[in-house]
């Protein structure tokens, strides 16, 4: 017997949470492009879950849905094929002392004699792209003393406190390739003391430590146990919308991070079929097909899934992931519940050259009713449903190329290139053996 849900709680809920503080405790340690706000995977989890259940994300960031799990004490999953966005989560969900806190203090106030003036650095090799200038030779000096500071830091065994002070320089580079002039040292020594300040908030708070485990994996082969989870909330990658190994690659250049496999696992990046950006399309619905089919797998029968994803576009055409989302999990054991609207605050906004900015995202609350029954290696199911998609999806422009002379000559383009997407799914959908 399925639950009921309760759904007049949450018509009752203004999601635009317009005013609401976003920025608190350690959701302030690092920025992360196209987060959700805390506000979001908090209400669920007030409202579906009790203490100790579990609550998942496959695609955790920088770790959001966590955070609101541990504040609620609900144990929690993470996953995200970014190492950087598991080095983030982690840290955000472990608390630190004051007396290990102010041990990192004693090692900051020496940072200075870290920096190796007979060094030569010059051999590093930056990615080629016009921002690594923002890496001097100063830069360069001063960010290889906080790396030694804190691989002794490491070598000393404090290991919660290296992964801390690796998100504290992680964010400052991040302030320098968004335009921050000051000194790397200054920016690194702010930073570590903000940090300080909400985690101690936050010891404060947190009295009992719930179960948390992060995992640096892909979210079409979880390392989840099935029907394990009581409540998923998530906002996956967009198509086409920004690649995250991209705007982390001086972060994870400074962390000797690997970022290949990330790359080539990457859900939804440009990397991949720049000749045609429709087969990016059809590779991209067949990734979150398998990732929900996975989501399906590890879920408790009668409980929620929740996805918060925006419209992106390809070429021009409208991309409505959430209506792709919600037809192709029909067919693997979900209904839907609910769709809710929601404007993007401001701030929060971004823009990417292909896209335009992303105002709006929407909220697709879905229910499992039953298993599957497929597994992510079901080429030919997966095929199939995409197939079913992308023929949908031809109609629609078909439809506007015969009411619009206008574009016309640009959507019967688009036509065409649907039609080859069409052709290659087969093999366009297969996964990286990796
Ligand atoms: C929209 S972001 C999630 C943001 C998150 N909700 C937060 O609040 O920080 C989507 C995430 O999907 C991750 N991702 C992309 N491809 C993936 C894959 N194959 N498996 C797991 N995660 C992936 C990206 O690294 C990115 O962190």
């Amino acid at each position: 017997m399925i639950d009921t849900v309760r759904t007049s709680d949450l018509d009752k809920i203004d999601w635009n949470f317009k005013g609401a503080r976003t920025q608190y405790l350690s959701h302030t340690f690092h920025p992360y492009p196209a987060r959700f706000i805390p506000q979001i995977p908090a209400t669920f989890i007030k409202l579906f879950t009790k203490e100790s259940d579990t609550v998942l994300d496959p695609f955790c960031g920088s770790g959001t849905t966590l955070v609101e799990a541990f504040l609620h004490n609900r144990n929690s999953i993470g996953n995200d094929l970014n190492p950087l966005a598991v080095l983030i989560s982690k840290v955000k969900t472990t608390l630190i002392g004051e007396d290990k806190l102010r041990y990192f203090n004693k090692k900051l106030s020496l940072l200075n004699s870290y920096i190796d003036y007979t060094a030569k650095d010059s051999c590093i090799k930056l990615p080629k792209r016009k921002l690594s200038k923002v890496f001097d030779d100063n830069v360069i000096l001063k960010l290889n003393a906080i790396r030694r500071l804190l691989l002794e830091i490491k070598e000393e065994e404090y290991h919660d406190l290296y992964d801390f002070g690796r998100v504290a320089l992680s964010s400052s580079i991040w302030s320098l390739t968004e335009g921050s002039n000051a000194d790397i040292i200054d920016i690194f020594v702010n930073k570590v003391f903000s940090m300080q300040k909400e985690m101690l908030k936050m010891t404060e708070i947190v009295k009992n430590v719930p179960k948390i485990r992060v995992t640096c994996g892909d979210a079409r082969k979880l390392d989840v146990e099935d029907s394990s989870v009581d409540l998923i909330v998530t906002s996956p990658p967009y198509v086409n919308a920004l690649d995250y190994h991209r705007t982390h690659m001086y972060s994870m250049f400074w962390l000797d991070m690997d970022i290949d496999l990330f790359k080539r696992n990457e859900i939804g990046s440009h990397s991949h079929f720049a000749n045609n950006r429709f087969r990016l399309l059809s590779k991209y619905l067949a990734d979150m097909l398998r990732s929900t089919i996975e989501m399906n797998r590890v879920l408790k029968k009668g409980k929620l899934c929740v996805i918060v994803v925006g419209n992106s576009s390809l070429e021009y055409e409208l991309i409505e992931s959430y209506k792709f989302f919600a037809d192709m999990s029909v067919k693997i054991g979900f209904k839907p519940i609910k769709t809710f609207f929601r404007e993007i605050d401001k701030t929060r906004k971004y823009t990417s050259l292909n896209v335009g900015k992303i105002n709006d995202e929407y909220i697709l609350i879905m229910q499992k009713v039953k298993d599957s029954g497929f597994s992510v290696s079901d080429d030919d199911f997966v095929a199939e449903v995409v197939k079913e998609q992308m023929l949908k999806f031809r109609e629609k422009v078909c439809r506007s190329s015969e009411s619009s002379a206008k574009n016309k000559e640009r959507l019967l383009k688009n036509i065409d290139k649907i039609n080859e997407a069409i052709e290659k799914i087969v093999t366009d959908i297969k996964m990286d053996k990796n």
